[in-house]
């Protein structure tokens, strides 16, 4: 179905309401009712120079930012009708771009029953994990083409900026071989990139996920661990992380099971799980970088970095 969007309603001035802005004013959610129902369109311009206390602009970041827009438009336009229920995603009905502005159009997932949670039940962290699985598992040794080289917002390559203003230290030192190893992988997928709990909408038990700008090749467990981080505070890591990674690894076994005779599903899996430590350790080297007080460095997060800088040594 092509949505036809009149240029007057497409062309609005970008909203100043905050909760409608995208990140560091690249852009904003237009909210329209259609002849087709509730509509969802996210524009996007990146600005010469983002709005942000802690970013003093470098053409890396720019640049990355404007491509993280095209992969998400590529994303929606070619690969997200490949995944079918229960791995929903917002649903796509075009894109366009007007007066410098680039825009992708949706329906408003509210319009279907989806809402997004601030706690999440344990059927919805489930759900995720489940969701998780499913879309590691559709593109399973995908090569990466139109999406990231390496998905996800943090990797080291794409963060000379943070990886500058961080102190030296273990992790500093390590930051490179963590890196390689995650890089590395012989098992790969493409990974969401940012599966934080704020990028998932619920239906009841069923999870819908969105907001694909960091759509690219990675290792699973690289979103099982933003998502952990996104849903449990440091005493529940501490109690619970590894009883979700084994239940995220039970369910892709399942998920994997019959897909191709030529995946050695346990070799797969024991791969991923040792590198559970790693991508824990690749994320606390960037949040050092970025804010070294963030409220995600924890204690789970630590005994897990140091797990990585052993295996290394
Ligand atoms: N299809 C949609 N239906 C309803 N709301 C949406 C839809 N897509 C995005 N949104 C809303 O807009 C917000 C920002 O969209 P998102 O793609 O996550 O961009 P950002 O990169 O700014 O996080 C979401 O958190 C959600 O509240
Ligand atoms: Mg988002």
């Amino acid at each position: 179905m092509k949505i036809i969007i009149p240029n007057d309603v497409i062309s609005v001035p970008m909203s100043l309401k905050r909760n409608q802005q995208l990140w560091s004013g690249c852009g904003d959610m237009l909210f329209i009712n259609h002849d087709v129902g509730k509509l969802a369109i996210k524009r996007t311009k990146v600005p010469k120079q983002v709005t942000h206390s802690r970013i003093s602009q470098s053409a890396v970041a720019l640049k990355r930012k404007a491509h993280s827009y095209q992969v998400e438009r590529h994303f929606y336009k070619y690969h997200a009708c490949e995944l079918i229920p229960p791995c929903n995603t917002a649903s796509y009905l075009g894109e366009g771009g007007a007066n410098g502005m680039d825009y992708i159009v949706f329906r408003d997932f509210s319009s279907q029953g989806f809402v997004q949670v601030d706690k999440p039940s344990e059927a919805q962290i489930m759900a995720v994990i489940g969701w998780l699985a499913k879309f590691h598992a559709h593109f399973l040794q995908s090569p990466a083409e139109h999406v990231w080289e390496q998905g996800n917002y943090w990797h080291l390559e794409t963060r000379p900026d943070e990886f500058k203003r961080m102190a030296d230290g273990e992790v500093k030192q390590a930051a490179s071989l963590l890196h390689h190893r995650i890089k590395n992988s012989y098992w790969h997928t493409w990974i969401h990139g940012d599966a934080k709990l704020a990028n998932f909408a619920f239906n009841g038990e069923q999870a819908l996920g969105f907001d694909f700008q960091y759509v690219g090749k990675g290792i699973g467990v690289s979103d099982l661990m933003l998502f952990i981080t996104s849903v449990l505070d440091e005493q529940a890591q501490l109690l619970y992380a590894d009883d979700y990674l084994k239940l995220y690894l039970d369910t892709l076994r399942v998920e994997l099971l019959g897909k191709a005779a030529s995946i050695d599903v346990a070799q797969l899996l024991s791969e991923w799980e040792a590198l559970w430590p790693v991508v824990w350790a690749d994320f606390y080297r960037f949040l050092l970088g970025w804010k070294p007080d963030h409220f995600k460095i924890n204690k789970y997060m630590k005994f897990q970095t140091q797990i990585a800088l052993q295996q290394g040594r």
